[in-house]
């Protein structure tokens, strides 16, 4: 007789600690497919995100959320409050903020900037193509690369000046782990390209 009220408890129960739970929700925009020798894979208006982020997202506790190129400013500040942080995955693509992922990363880019100005901070993590473009949406949509030859070296990081009293990252950052990136060799940096202007991210 109390079978289906235990039953129902245990549900509600397992139902509560499914829908409650802390781990972050992290967007990760898409790109289009962008190399020729990959056009038999390039369906027509579609994206795509490498499986390796999503793991990597959820191998550190996060969900995943896609977020797509070429839509409205209203679409990525709905995302922006809707999630915990945005991943700028690497790939390639056209460096031209009017599409594609250059353009939805330039609009993440400016509404974290003014939630920044707001007094409040919201995290976006570029790797590879995902910090040129960051750098790209910090300066307008100019291209700032120039053609270097730094491949398989590993370096301690090289701050600016203002970089530890702006950051948010940097200020709170343990100063143990500041110490090893700031004095050890462990960065690994694979450059065929460089920036030769300072990237205007001092509220990261
Ligand atoms: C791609 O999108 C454009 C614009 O929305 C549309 O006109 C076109 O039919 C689409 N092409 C395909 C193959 O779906
Ligand atoms: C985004 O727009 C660009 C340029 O119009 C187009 O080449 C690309 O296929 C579009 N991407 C998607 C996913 O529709
Ligand atoms: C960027 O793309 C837009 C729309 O496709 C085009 O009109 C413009 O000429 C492009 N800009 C550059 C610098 O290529
Ligand atoms: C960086 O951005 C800040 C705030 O938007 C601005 O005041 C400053 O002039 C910029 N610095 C550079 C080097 O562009």
């Amino acid at each position: 007789m109390y079978l289906p009220v235990i039953l129902t408890l245990i549900l509600s129960f397992v139902t509560n600690l499914t829908i409650c739970n802390e781990r972050p929700v992290i967007g990760i925009l898409t790109q289009e497919v962008y190399w020729s020798y990959l056009n038999h894979l390039k369906p027509y208006n579609n994206s795509y995100i490498a499986a390796s982020y999503v793991k990597a997202i959820e191998a550190s506790g996060g969900r995943v959320v896609p977020v797509f190129t070429n839509r409205t400013t209203e679409y990525y500040m709905d995302v922006v409050n809707k999630v915990n942080g945005i991943l700028v995955p690497g790939g390639g693509c056209a460096f031209n903020i009017s599409f594609g992922i250059s353009q939805s990363t330039n609009e993440v880019f400016h509404i974290a900037k003014r939630v920044n100005d707001g007094g409040d901070h919201f995290p976006i993590l570029g790797i590879c193509l995902g910090f040129e473009l960051l750098l790209i949406a910090s300066i307008g949509g100019k291209n700032p690369l120039t053609c270097c030859n730094s491949n398989n070296v590993n370096l301690p990081l090289n701050l600016i000046p203002t970089m530890e009293e702006k950051s948010m990252l940097f200020k709170t950052m343990p100063k143990d782990i500041r110490n090893i990136l700031l004095t050890e060799p462990v960065t690994a940096n694979h450059h065929k390209y460089q920036s030769i202007m300072m990237l205007n991210l001092s509220f990261v």
